[in-house]
């Protein structure tokens, strides 16, 4: 943390391939300011639009966004209607650029638990954006970390159930690709704003060798040059997958997961 390096530019490829970030702190950043709460969540949607275009721009291929979780159901119901509509007004309004800069949106959670109208306007959208080549934007929308683990054991138990998996194939990648999205690699780097130290019930499968950055900045105040204070820390560490290391940390982007 605390890189002062944020004017040079990231070399292309030191540049993290999955960028997760907990995007956190925007009650804190509206209460600082006297402002009610959902102010803070409304210029946090800008901050997202200045991440993802950041993003886009400097080569990342996947940017993962912690949006809603599974114990966020526990605020007062007007927070979370306003967070729901607040979803949906970015999407109409982010479309074109979406499209303009190729994004393929998707999205990971328990989905079919969202409010219709939620859902309805996130599917259209991934299926309007699934014609795009570019970088994809997943966002983590009522989920849960131990959810999609234990959905993922699920579903494996209901195959094994029909007999088409026996306990010997149950590998690391069988489960990995029942996760909710089978295509996505590891996180590369995890991006936590807002200050607290912990992980909040997010990827915990994918996250166990990404490198963490932990800033006490709040969401709303997150923005292009924060962004690149933390791409050139990661661009500096050393990644060493439980080995003795010595390799750049281009040696791993071959590969689609950590140690796989
Ligand atoms: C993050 O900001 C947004 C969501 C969790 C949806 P918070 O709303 O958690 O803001 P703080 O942590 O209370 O400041
Ligand atoms: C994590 O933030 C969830 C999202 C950013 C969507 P929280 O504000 O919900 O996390 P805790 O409650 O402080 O751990
Ligand atoms: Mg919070």
């Amino acid at each position: 943390m605390g890189s002062d390096s944020d004017s040079k530019a990231t070399p292309q490829e030191r540049v993290p391939r999955h960028v997760a970030v907990i995007m956190d702190g925007n009650g804190r950043w509206a209460r600082r300011k006297g402002l009610p709460r959902h102010r803070g969540h409304a210029e946090g949607a800008e901050s997202v639009r200045a991440v993802v275009r950041e993003c886009a721009r400097l080569g990342v291929q996947e940017l993962t966004l912690y949006a809603f979780s599974t114990e966020n159901w526990r605020r007062p119901k007007t927070e979370v209607h306003f967070l729901m509509e607040l979803l949906r007004t970015f999407l109409a309004a982010e479309m074109p650029e979406i499209m303009e800069n190729r994004i393929r949106l998707r999205a990971i959670g328990r989905l079919a638990e969202l409010p219709a109208r939620v859902r309805r306007d996130l599917e259209r959208a991934i299926a309007t954006s699934s014609v795009n080549g570019g970088m994809i934007l997943r966002l983590a929308l009522n989920y849960g970390g131990r959810q999609e683990i234990l959905d993922a054991a699920k579903r494996i138990a209901e195959a094994a159930v029909r007999g088409e998996i026996a306990p010997q194939d149950v590998t690391e990648e069988a489960l990995r690709g029942c996760l909710y999205d089978g295509q996505m690699r590891d996180p590369d780097l995890l991006i936590r704003t807002g200050g607290e130290m912990r992980i909040s019930n997010f990827l915990l499968w994918e996250v166990s060798y990404a490198e963490l950055w932990f800033t006490p900045i709040c969401w709303p105040d997150f923005r292009e040059a924060e962004l690149r204070t933390a791409f050139n820390d990661y661009a500096g560490r050393e990644r060493r997958f439980g080995g003795l290391g010595g390799e750049p940390l281009s040696a791993h982007g071959g590969r689609r997961n950590a140690g796989a």
